[in-house]
Parts: C-alpha cells; structure tokens; sequence
C-alpha cells in the first residue's frame, strides 16, 4: 500500500486529532504517503485533500476538535456523491481510506466499501452507541466534562435547596445520560431507551425533598421525549409539588469541545494506529474499536445499521443508590 487517506466526519470528539496523527505517523512509518481530507465526506466531494507530514500532525495530540474539519453531507448520501468521492481519490491513486467516526460515517464507510473502495473505520463519537468498540473516542472527555459541570451545580443546587434539570447530549442513545447520572450521584435519569413519566420524576423529587435531601439533580438525554425543556414545561405549572426550587442547565456541545483526556488521547493513538495495522494486514471494510481492551476488527457488515444498547441495570442500580 503506497497511499492511504484520512477523514475525520460527523460530530467531532476530543481526541480526534490523536487518531489522525497516529493514523499519519504510523501510515508514513509503513512507508506510506498519507492524505488528509478536509471537512468529511463534503470535502472528499470537493477533492480537498493534502498530502500530510509528520511535522503538519505536530502538536495536535492535546487539541481538541479535529485539524482536518468535519461535517455531515447529505450529498455523500446519494450514490452520485459517493462516485465524486471515489473518482477524486483515485485521481490521486489513494488506494485505501481511514474513517474516523461515529454511526452515520461509518454507514457511509460501508457504502465506499460495497462500491469497491477500499476503507477502515475508526470507532469514534462521544455517544457511545457504535456497535464494534466497548468505548469510543471522545466518551470519556465528554463525561467528565459532563460531571465537572454536574459536581458545580451541586454545590449551588445545595446552597439554595434547588433541584437541576440537567441536560446531557445524546441525540439517540443515553448511555452519556446515565453514566453521567451514576457518576454524578443523580435522584433520576431519563434517556431516550426507556420512555419516562415526568409525573413520576416529580414523585422523586418531592420524596427527595421530603427526605431532606439539601437538593436534586435530574440527568436528562437531550433525545429523551422528555428532554429537559419539555420536562421543565410539564413541571412548570405545579412546581411547588415539587418541593425544591428548579433550575435547568443544558451543556450542549460544551461537552464535545476542548482537549482529549489521557484515555481519550491513549485510546484514540491504539485505534488510529490499529487502522493503520488492519490495512497493512489487507483487512478492508472493517472497523477499528477497543473489545475487552483489545484493538480489534470487526465487519462493518455487522455494526452498521445497529445501535449499541445502554444497561438498564445501571439505571436501575442510579435509582437504588439515589435514597
Ligand atoms: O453524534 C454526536 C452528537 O454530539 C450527538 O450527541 C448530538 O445529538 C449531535 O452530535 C449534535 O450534532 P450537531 O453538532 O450537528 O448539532
């Protein structure tokens, strides 16, 4: 293999940049030439793509975001898009693509695939939904993230006796709700896997006050049908039930933004290095993720198109714990 290509896609996720170096530095020592793609899927469109150095991966392991840009394309979603993107990496003779994503890039990795290209994905999005890999690049930095602002909003959640509505991200899956929620010391956790009566949150709140608890903290998934906004518009008329006071504070995209934890960097360095590996081996049309703590492979025949399920016995142990 003589030239390789990477592109980061779809939400960002602390430690990207980590997997992009590892991809480049590790593809150069294999005696490759290693493109980068810029903007995703979009940018592959576009042809915008360089030849990349060691020293141009220089000093991005501790950045957040991703150096090469990202996007969502709907144009790489019709089957002419994805001929663009294929004619402008032969045109450069790239013989193999690195995809550094989540779920929708790595559906998009396998269509490449089924059209002859060779690709290898790199399991990476803060949601932790992608089936292939135990955890995903960004999940950890997202959640402490997630639990500092948590850990904050205790403190003044205690000195005025408030209750806090907070809302994590996750737009499918819950899994940075509830482990936020379990980290976190949360009376209740609402994901979108399991539909959730706000009656009866308002139920733990109230026994929560009536405990004399010195406040409350509700973790909610942004992609729960009762996400915090909604939840804080079924408790707006009889918020004296409630017992505490309530305040709402959704961390947004705060949580995908800043520099990669020692796990995300390590993580991130195994599997960029690991995709590295899978096409020296000749594997092509797998995926790249972390199993038992091993870097292994596997088919994205067999991950796209699935959503990797949360533990419910966690949501049940957060609730057990939260007397
Ligand atoms: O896929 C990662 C994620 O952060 C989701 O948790 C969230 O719903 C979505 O991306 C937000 O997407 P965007 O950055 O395009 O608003």
């Amino acid at each position: 293999m003589k030239r390789i290509a990477v592109l980061t896609s779809g939400g960002d996720a602390p430690g990207m940049n980590a997997a992009i170096r590892a991809v480049v530095r590790t593809g150069l020592d294999r005696g490759c030439e290693v493109f980068g793609v810029r903007n995703g899927y979009a940018g592959l469109i576009s042809g915008l793509m360089d030849s990349l150095s060691a020293r141009d991966v220089g000093g991005i392991l501790q950045r957040g975001g991703t150096m090469l840009g990202s996007a969502r394309s709907h144009e790489f979603e019709t089957e002419a898009g994805r001929r663009t993107a294929i004619r402008h990496l032969r045109e450069r003779d790239v013989e193999a693509l690195v995809v550094i994503g989540g779920n929708g890039s790595q559906t998009g990795a396998h269509h490449l695939f089924q059209m002859g290209f060779p690709v290898v994905g790199v399991a990476s999005t803060i949601d932790n939904d992608l089936y292939g890999s135990d955890i995903t690049i960004g999940v950890d930095t997202a959640l402490n993230i997630a639990l500092e602002a948590i850990d904050r909003l205790k403190t003044t959640a205690s000195s005025h006796q408030r209750a806090f509505l907070v809302e994590v991200m996750g737009r499918d899956c819950g899994y940075l709700a509830l482990m936020a929620g379990l980290a976190g010391g949360a009376e209740a956790v609402v994901i979108p896997e399991l539909e959730t009566d706000p009656d009866a949150v308002a139920k733990e709140l109230r026994t929560a006050y009536e405990r004399g608890k010195p406040h409350a903290l509700i973790v909610v998934a942004e992609g729960a049908k009762y996400n915090a906004e909604a939840m804080a518009t079924h408790f707006r008329d009889h918020r004296e039930a409630l017992g505490f006071d309530l305040r709402v504070t959704t961390l947004g995209h705060v949580q995908r933004g800043g520099a990669p934890g020692a796990f995300d960097r390590i993580l991130a360095t195994r599997l960029g290095a690991g995709a590295t590996e899978a096409l020296a081996r000749g594997e092509h049309g797998v995926l790249v993720g972390l199993i038992k703590g091993e870097v292994v492979t596997t088919p994205l025949c067999e991950i796209v198109g699935k959503k990797k399920p949360v533990d419910l016995h966690l949501l049940e142990l957060s609730r057990v714990l939260a007397k």
